[in-house]
Parts: C-alpha cells; structure tokens; sequence
C-alpha cells in the first residue's frame, strides 16, 4: 500500500516516519519548503525524542520520501492522511482552512480508488466536508475514515508504535479493512483498534483532551484551595490517585496547560457546544482555570520577591512540557510576558527550546547556555518546565549563584522541608502556602 501523508508537523512527520518502519513505503509532502529540504537531509524541524533515527533509517532505505510536490504524492497513492494544522480560528473554532485545501487537491490529483484518513484533530462533521471537497473534482471512487491521533510530544514515537488504542471512524468495509491491516503491527500485544462511525471518531478524540485538560484544571484549583487551608497537594493526589476509579495520572499541579492541543481543542469543543446550544460549563470553567492559572507564578514572584521592577528572575523551562521544543500556549510565555511587563528583565534556560523561544519572542530575554550560567545575579529563581536535568540540582551552587536564595517552583521539583532547612525562600504549588 503505497501511502501519502499530508503535512509534515509533529504529528505527520511521526504517522510517516512509523508507518515507514514498518515496512510501508510513505511519501511526506508539505507546502513549507523549507522544512523538505531539511528533512530530505535528515536534519528535523522539531525536537522529539527518536524521530531522527526513524527518519535516517527510512530514508536511507528508501521507504520515506519527502516532497513539496503534493499532486504527485496524492497521484501515487492508496492512503492518504490529512495531518495539516487546524489551529484556532478567531471564536475559538477549528479553522478547517488547511485540511479543506488538502481535500480540494486530492479530489483533484487522485489517481486510483483512494482511503482518505483525517488524522488532524476536526470537529465532527469534517469527514463529510472533507468528502463534499473531494467530490467536487473526484472522477474515481474514495473512502473517508478519521483516524484520531493520541501521541503525546515528547513521547510520540512510543505512543504510535504501542499505542493503548486506535480509535478508527469509518462507515465501509474496504476503509476498515485498509486501517485493520495498516495497523495490525502496531497492536500485536493485544491493544483494540476500536472502530466506531465517523462522528464517534472524531468527537472522541475531543472528549479525551478536554478530560485531560479537566483533570489538571481541576487538580489546579485544589492546589490553590490547599494553599489556603494548609494541605499538601502532593499527598492529595497520591490519596485519590491510587483509587482505581480516578487513577494517577495528569492530576500534578503546575502552572497551566499550555501545547498545540488542549488549549485549542477545549476552547473548539466549547465553540461546537454553542453552535449546538448544548452548556458545556464544567469546560467554559476549565479554560478559565487553566488562564487563571497561567498567572500563579507571577504572583507568587511578587508575593516572596515583592515589587518586581527592576528585578532580575532566572527563568529554568520554556518548553510547554519536557522533552519538546514546542511552545506554543507555553506558561512560560505568559509569565514572561508578565515579568517584563512589570519592568523586570529575564534570564532564561532551556534544554532545547531556545532557539524556538528567540524565534517568537527575540531578543527581549536574555538566554543562558547553562541551566546555572541563567542564576548569576538573579534575584530569583521559576521553574517553569520540569525538564529532568531540573531535579537534583547543585543547590549550593545556586544559593550562591543568586542574589537572594528565592525559588518559585512551578512543578514542585523539590522537597519543602530540605529547602528551609537549606535556606531558600521556597514557593511551590498547593504544599501549604508560599512557605
Ligand atoms: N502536536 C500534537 O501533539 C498533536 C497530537 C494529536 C493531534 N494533533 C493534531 O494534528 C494536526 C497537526 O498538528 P501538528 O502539531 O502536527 O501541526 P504542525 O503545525 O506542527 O504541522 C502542520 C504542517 O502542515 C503543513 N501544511 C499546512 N497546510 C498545508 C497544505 N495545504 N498542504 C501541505 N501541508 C500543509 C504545515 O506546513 C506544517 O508543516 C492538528 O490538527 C493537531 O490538533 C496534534
């Protein structure tokens, strides 16, 4: 089965690159030109963690190609996936602009009986869209499937070659017969391919961010009330995280969702409601915790440094979450914004996500090579990004690196008590106010 897959982001470049490993040849295209031609040399667009093996093996076996020339790629295929951007439209909608284009050039340079898989996260109703797109210039028969994606930036090879599940929206049986077989390697321990109609498909895949994104939310607003009252939502979340009917997972506090997805899908998921006139309050409410919470480390850096004007503050982190380059709806952004807003000037360190920063945001920060070369003459200290080489740092280097031995940590890397007793004025999430 010949495969084409439209797009080459985080999520394209990894459905290509793994389909390819097992042993499909896959053409990659996309309109940014820039980004084939490094790819062509295996040099990535993104961070993520052995995507680059994937694409030199493949390519230089020669399963993966890379094009900027789209009709030729859809002219060559049997599957084609749609995993173009649809970010937020102004109301907060999926802006479907991409993906209809896309639609529009395949019904156009289709060549033979085609399966077209919507693999971009679309409202529902956008296989049919896609399909009346198609139609308008198609002279031979095709098939819509939607193929939600569940990876996770960071850990996205892993989640696509063993993935807990694979959720497939299809409404034939030549479609379902094509994804059962181009799937059945990645499923072999047993994982369901769960195949559902279309509109299933494609609302589940908002239904799970948008639980996600409640979860940490909701885990959000019970750190602050924790803060309040003198509990410790580290022990919180271990005392309801081991009841079977909640589970451990995505219930640590933090400074906010950020990321490609949740951001963008809660607030497409609340547009649908409205459109429908169904209240989805408890998201409308999720949203509006997460931008609350954005905020937190701001005001903590007021509450423990005090007038923040002319103030120096080392910044560990940028990335929205460890072990990508991605920034978008970082926390990061918006705390930076804030500090030099208020006049202080920022000192920051990523791992890898500098270059991604300065891309955005220039040369308004000031960016450190080292995680400790960020501290010297700081007056203090946010973790922002609870990236590994964060955890057990030298603390004595940095007491002695800061002008004032502050830290405001918005991951709650380290241990309360060993930070009083070490000296720092240390303030985290939800463990009993700013201690
Ligand atoms: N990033 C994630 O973690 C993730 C996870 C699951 C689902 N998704 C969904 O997958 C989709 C893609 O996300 P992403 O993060 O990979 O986006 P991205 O912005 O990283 O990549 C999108 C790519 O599409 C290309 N493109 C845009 N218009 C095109 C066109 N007309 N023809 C060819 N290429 C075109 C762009 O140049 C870009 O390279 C989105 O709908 C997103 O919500 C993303």
């Amino acid at each position: 089965m010949n495969i084409t897959v439209i797009g080459t982001g985080y999520v394209g470049l990894v459905v290509g690159a793994c389909l390819a490993e097992t042993g499909n040849p896959v053409v990659c295209a996309d309109v940014d030109q820039d980004k084939i031609e490094g790819l062509k040399r295996n040099v990535l667009p993104i961070y993520e963690p052995g995507l680059d093996d994937y694409v030199a093996r493949n390519q230089s076996q020669g399963r993966l190609g890379f094009t900027t020339d789209i009709a030729a790629a859809i002219g060559s295929a049997d599957v084609v996936f749609i995993a173009v951007g649809t970010p937020p439209d102004e109301d907060g909608s999926a802006d479907l602009r991409h993906v209809l284009a896309v639609a529009e050039q395949i019904g156009t340079h289709m060549r033979r009986e085609l399966v077209i898989v919507t693999k971009s996260t679309v409202p529902v109703g956008t296989a049919a869209k896609v399909a009346a797109a198609v139609s308008k210039h198609a002279t031979l028969p095709f098939h819509m499937c939607s193929n939600p994606e569940f990876l996770k930036e960071g850990a996205a090879i892993d989640d696509f070659m063993k993935p807990d599940r694979v959720v497939i929206g299809v409404d034939n049986d030549h479609a379902r017969s094509v994804m059962a077989e181009l799937y059945a390697p990645f499923v072999r321990t047993g994982k369901p391919i769960i195949f559902m109609d279309i509109p299933s498909a494609e609302m589940t895949k908002y239904a799970a961010n948008a639980m996600l994104a409640t979860r940490i939310s909701f885990m959000n607003e019970i750190a602050n009330l924790c803060e309040r009252v003198g509990a410790d939502v580290d022990n919180v979340r271990k005392g309801i995280g081991s009841d079977g009917r909640i589970g451990p997972a995505f219930l640590f506090p933090g400074p906010g969702y950020g990321g490609s997805c949740f951001p963008k899908d809660v607030k497409a998921l609340v547009r649908t409601a409205k459109e429908c006139g169904v209240p989805l309050r408890v998201l409308d409410s999720v949203e509006e915790a997460n931008d609350a919470q954005k905020h937190r480390l701001f005001e903590k850096l007021g509450e423990v440094v005090g007038d923040l004007s002319g103030k120096r503050i080392a910044v560990w982190g940028l990335a929205f979450k460890p072990n990508t380059d991605d920034m978008r709806e970082a926390a990061s952004l918006v705390l930076i914004e804030s500090l030099l807003g208020a006049g202080a000037t920022v000192v920051a360190h990523d791992p890898v996500a500098m270059h991604e920063t300065q891309r955005r945001i220039g040369d308004r920060i000031t960016y450190a090579e080292t995680s400790y070369e960020a501290l010297a003459g700081a007056d203090a200290l946010a973790v922002v990004t609870d990236w590994n080489e964060y955890r057990h740092p030298d603390f004595a280097r940095i007491k002695s690196a800061l002008k004032a031995p502050v830290i405001v940590d918005g991951r709650n890397l380290y241990d309360t008590q060993k930070m009083r007793a070490l000296g720092f004025t240390y303030s985290s999430i939800g463990r009993g106010g700013k201690a």
